[in-house]
């Protein structure tokens, strides 16, 4: 018998997280900034929905109708767009509404454009299909994402074009006018566009636009409960499917997952409710934001990607270190502070690069940056 093994990359936020995790349970303190994860839970309201499902269903395979047609209200409430509840996938994260895309709109050996630095899901996801990622280097000139014109100089075409805005590990944002270009670049070319929405509802400034604005058919448009409702581990996610491959997203859908977890489409129904609650959390992520970009310049690190949205601050410490994975390892085991290296998310410049999520608590925000700051020192 033989072996093929396809080469997974590691992600190294995970390994950190191990590493934090281990120093824990040694007795030690940790800061986890290496994550990206809200460090609240569930709004309260969702709790209580999935407290009474609990007794109340059998929480057997199921998919709920009320959930899509809510998300289908909130196309209307949040964007304006009419999205027919029939056109919404709900799956197990964005993760899992990746997966589907990808399997559904691409075919082995396809090449599929995405922005490095980027969500490192991407590109493996897309290798372990047998796809082929064609990674367009994109840094502070274009605020680190794709253009029109990086697109349509792409030769020959890729099948895909995969874009997040907020991004992961800049939080930076595609205004209407660039992702409009996008959307008009991609038509032309008969590329297809799937935009990951997930960061959408944590932004500073404007609120971000879906691509769903500029063309309510053709876009894949991805979101999930994980990042703006808190709910990582509850796993649900949904895609918003163009009309002509619903039937088919629908029935991979069913071959790999059977159904989302149904104690989570129960609590989801009543998170997106609790706006007033989760207002609270961007009001903590935007006096973080504040406390972690005045720290860094503070602190000589001044090379940072805008944060418009999401909870990420993506700064280039090239000048303190060639190997920001060691950096990362030797902060930790030092203070206890935890951040990601930036190889993860740009495998070719990410060795001069960090990421720190400041999705945690304003005194944790304050006491990782001054013991950053003490640590930067003693160096
Ligand atoms: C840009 C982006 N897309 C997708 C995901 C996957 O999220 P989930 O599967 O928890 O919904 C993440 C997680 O960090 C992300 O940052």
């Amino acid at each position: 018998m033989s072996w093929t093994r396809r080469r997974v990359e590691p992600f190294h936020a995970v390994a950190i997280n191990r590493l934090a995790h281990a120093r824990a349970r040694r007795g030690l303190d940790v800061i986890h900034m290496e994550v990206g994860q809200p460090s609240a839970g569930a709004p309260r309201a969702a709790l209580e929905a999935a407290a009474r499902a609990l007794h109340e269903d059998r929480l057997g395979y199921w998919e709920s109708g009320a959930l899509k047609e809510r998300i289908s209200r909130h196309y209307h409430d949040w964007y304006g767009v009419a999205v027919d509840p029939q056109r919404i996938v709900l799956t197990p994260g964005a993760s899992g509404a990746l997966l589907l895309a990808f399997t559904v709109l691409l075919e082995a050996g396809d090449r599929v454009a995405l922005g490095r630095p980027g969500y490192p899901a991407y590109r493996n996801v897309l290798r372990a299909l047998g796809m082929e990622p064609v990674e367009i280097p994109c840094g502070p000139e274009t605020r680190f994402q794709p253009t029109a014109a990086m697109i349509e100089r792409l030769d020959p075409a890729p099948a895909a074009l995969i874009v997040a805005s907020p991004a992961n590990p800049t939080g930076t944002m595609l205004d209407r006018v660039e992702l409009g270009e996008l959307v008009g670049a991609c038509r032309e070319r008969s590329i297809a566009l799937v935009s990951d929405e997930i960061y959408h509802g944590i932004t500073y400034g404007s609120r971000a636009v879906s691509a769903l604005e500029l063309d309510a058919a053709a876009p894949v448009v991805i979101n999930s409960f994980s990042k703006y409702w808190c709910m990582t581990g509850w796993r649900l996610g949904w895609l918003v499917a163009p009309e002509a491959l619903v039937e088919a997203m629908n029935s991979y859908s069913g071959n790999i997952f059977l159904t989302p977890p149904a104690l989570s489409q129960h609590a989801a129904l009543a998170a997106l409710d609790a706006d007033a609650e989760l207002a609270g959390h961007l009001v903590t992520y935007a006096a973080n934001r504040r406390v972690v970009m005045e720290a860094l310049r503070g602190f000589g690190i001044t090379e940072l990607a805008p944060a418009d949205g999401a909870f990420y601050a993506y700064a280039d410490v090239g000048h303190l270190t060639a190997d920001s994975l060691e950096f990362c390892r030797q902060l930790l085991g030092d203070t206890g502070v935890a951040f990601n290296t930036g190889l993860d998310f740009d495998p070719v410049a990410g060795g001069r690069t960090i990421r720190i999520s400041f999705a945690v608590s304003q005194q944790e925000t304050a006491e990782a940056m001054r013991r950053f700051g003490d640590w930067l020192q003693a160096r």
